[in-house]
């Protein structure tokens, strides 16, 4: 049966590119192939709350959304079809299972197919629906870039840009001011962020959830660079880098009361401190990383994934997620892009290249 009529999603935390993804989703599915398109609002939540939240999709719509940050779209990380929070009377919360409400809207609306654009949250989301026989094809989006199968996801290049400019600010202060500055970046569990944003900006202290970290070895990072003269230091801290002898640093959101990770910053500073004779400040970069404009890569990626996933669907090539490997768009089983995250390799040549140049990984 040839598609009609296709739904756009984009779920989990936004990133930038995710409007070029649908932009060209969109664009392809109607210029090439006169697909009606469709987005679903806010995540799934536009397909399984009381109310259908559909935004028609056409070219005067995708128009010059191209540069525009977030997802047109909306999104959550939240409103699963397979566990959606309610409220009860008492304010606990129950989670439903709103996947079979979902289907019966998609065939209502005349939806043959979703172009599910997300994290592993999301492909994991498409997997199941999949097995209940909903015509999907994924496009791996995340700033953390943990997505196996994939070399690169889009949204991560800005995401490093934003940190690498931040380190380039931090050090013209830290060396004004003989300062150790602390500096935490997102990623999760991964540590990709911390990894290419410290490399970029020369960081010299760069501490991954990939190689757990001692304390002694940042002080002594430090003292040496400080024996030589030099009386300041930057230390990149992934918000996931975890002491050998401890857990990762979670905390609990002030305002939502959820578990987060938080805190892996000002942990090793407040452990390193007392250590150095240097001044200490710990800067929090945050959801800075994840906003604002997409760079030149992730504009053209976005692009890419996003003109492949139109052209799956019209191919019938369904259960699918669009990769890059190498220069080369190309796709897998999705499947295969859950089964394991994608992390630093501790003795891979990132590593080795950044122990050459001497920086400090933590070990
Ligand atoms: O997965 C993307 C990401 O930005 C992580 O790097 C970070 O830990 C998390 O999302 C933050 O989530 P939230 O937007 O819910 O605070």
């Amino acid at each position: 049966m040839s598609v009609k009529r296709i739904a756009i999603v984009t779920g989990g935390g936004d990133c930038p590119g995710l409007n070029a993804v649908i932009r060209a989703a969109t664009t392809t599915a109607i210029r090439e192939h006169g697909i009606d398109v469709v987005g679903i609002e806010d995540g799934f939540l536009g397909l399984v709350e009381p109310r259908v939240r559909l935004m028609p999709l056409d070219l005067e719509r995708v128009r010059d959304i191209l540069p525009k940050g977030g997802t047109i779209l909306g999104t959550t990380n939240r409103g699963k079809p397979f566990g959606y929070p309610v409220k009860q009377a008492d304010g606990s919360v129950i989670y439903e299972d709103r996947s079979k409400l979902m289907l019966q809207r998609l065939e209502d609306l005349g939806i043959d197919a979703i172009v599910m654009i997300g994290g592993d949250g999301t492909m994991a989301i498409a997997q199941r629906l999949r097995e209940m026989g909903v015509q999907v094809v994924g496009v791996p989006k995340t700033i953390d870039n943990d997505l196996s199968v994939t070399d690169y996801t889009f949204g991560f290049d800005t995401a490093c840009n934003i940190a690498m400019e931040a380190l380039d600010r931090l050090h013209t202060t830290a060396y004004s001011h003989d300062r150790a500055m602390f500096v935490e970046v997102m990623g999760r569990h991964a540590g990709w962020i911390a990894m290419h944003a410290g490399l970029a900006a020369g960081a010299d202290v760069i501490l991954l959830p990939e190689i757990p970290y001692r304390v002694d070895s940042v002080v002594a990072k430090i003292r040496e660079r400080q024996a030589r003269g030099v009386t300041f230091s930057i230390i990149v801290v992934a918000e996931g880098a975890v002491p050998q002898d401890g857990e990762i640093s979670m905390m609990q959101d002030k305002y939502t009361s959820r578990q987060r990770l938080g805190g892996a910053a000002h942990r090793i500073a407040d452990a390193v401190c007392d250590q150095i004779d240097l001044e200490v400040r710990v800067t929090v970069l945050g959801h800075i990383q994840r906003g604002g404009t997409p760079s030149h890569f992730d504009r053209v990626l976005g692009t890419r994934f996003g003109h492949a996933a139109a052209q799956l669907v019209a191919d019938g090539e369904f259960g699918r997620m669009v990769t890059l490997s190498g220069l080369e768009v190309r796709d897998c089983d999705i499947q295969d892009a859950i089964n394991k995250p994608n992390l630093v390799d501790p003795n891979g040549q990132m590593v080795q290249a950044a122990r050459a140049l001497g920086v400090c990984m933590g070990d």
